[in-house]
């Protein structure tokens, strides 16, 4: 393969054909709530019922077992066991499922839905059940309440050291199934061309970003075909 360093960033977009709906589907709202309005610090300490409810039902889909990893994640794993270099995928989803697909060299850099955070100590646990608002963390004494482990509007993602330096160090940087409206995910593109980087997006729209190659399709169809063709040497550039 031509290239040594890679980078792969993802969006809800990759999952879109397993199932599980996209940010901006239904114009960015649930249940008549801006998912803006809902992901938030503020909305968790007015209404924490509410915040329980909308992770609850996103949660849910994962327990029922029938959301499964799609060609896009397995074509991204395929990718990685090629990579002779460094290999970072980077994921906004929080779904699990590069996990399940098995990509290794993986960041969940908006958190895991799986998960849920201490609200005192910040410690990080498994959670695979629902929220019923009286759950409680085994890390304190007394014990506090537990929040989704999810990275809110304002707050700062996470792995963004390790983030940074693999983009640095990149030649090639793809972006999938992300609409580039949320920071600073949206501008790591930018960062990938100023480091040298090939950079290409695989996404159903083209996003207001720039990429030295945009291709526009399904996940499905165009993330096994790019993979193959870039492992056969054949890409654009
Ligand atoms: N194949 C490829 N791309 C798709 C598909 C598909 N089958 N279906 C939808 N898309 C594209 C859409 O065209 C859109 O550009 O995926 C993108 C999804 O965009 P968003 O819903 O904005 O999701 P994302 O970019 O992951 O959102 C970023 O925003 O709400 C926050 O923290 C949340 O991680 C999320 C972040």
């Amino acid at each position: 393969m031509k290239y040594k360093n890679i980078v792969v960033l993802t969006g809800a977009g990759i999952s879109a054909e397993s199932g599980l709906k996209t940010f901006r589907d239904n114009d960015g709202l649930w249940e008549n709530h801006r998912v803006e309005d809902v992901a938030t610090p503020q909305a968790f300490a007015a209404n924490p019922e509410l915040v329980y409810a909308f992770y609850n039902a996103r949660r849910q889909q994962l327990l029922n077992g029938n959301v499964s990893p799609n060609a896009a994640h397995h074509a991204l794993v395929a990718l990685e066991k090629a990579c002779e270099g460094q290999f970072l995928l980077v994921t906004q989803n929080v779904d699990n499922l590069h996990q399940q697909a098995g990509s290794q060299n993986m960041v969940a850099m908006h958190g895991e839905l799986l998960k849920a955070r201490c609200t005192h100590s910040q410690q990080i646990m498994d959670m695979h059940s629902t929220f019923d608002g009286q759950d409680r963390c085994h890390c304190c004494q007394p014990a506090k309440p537990l929040r989704p482990h999810i990275v809110w509007f304002g707050e700062m993602p996470l792995f963004m050291e390790q983030i940074v330096d693999a983009i640095w160090h990149a030649d090639l940087f793809i972006s999938i199934g992300t609409s580039g409206n949320v920071y600073p995910a949206a501008g790591f593109v930018n960062e990938a061309i100023q480091a040298g980087a090939h950079t290409v997006e695989l996404n159903l729209e083209s996003s207001p970003s720039q990429f030295a190659e945009k291709h526009q399709g399904r996940a499905t169809v165009l993330v096994p075909d790019y993979v193959s063709a870039i492992l056969a040497g054949k890409s654009q550039n």
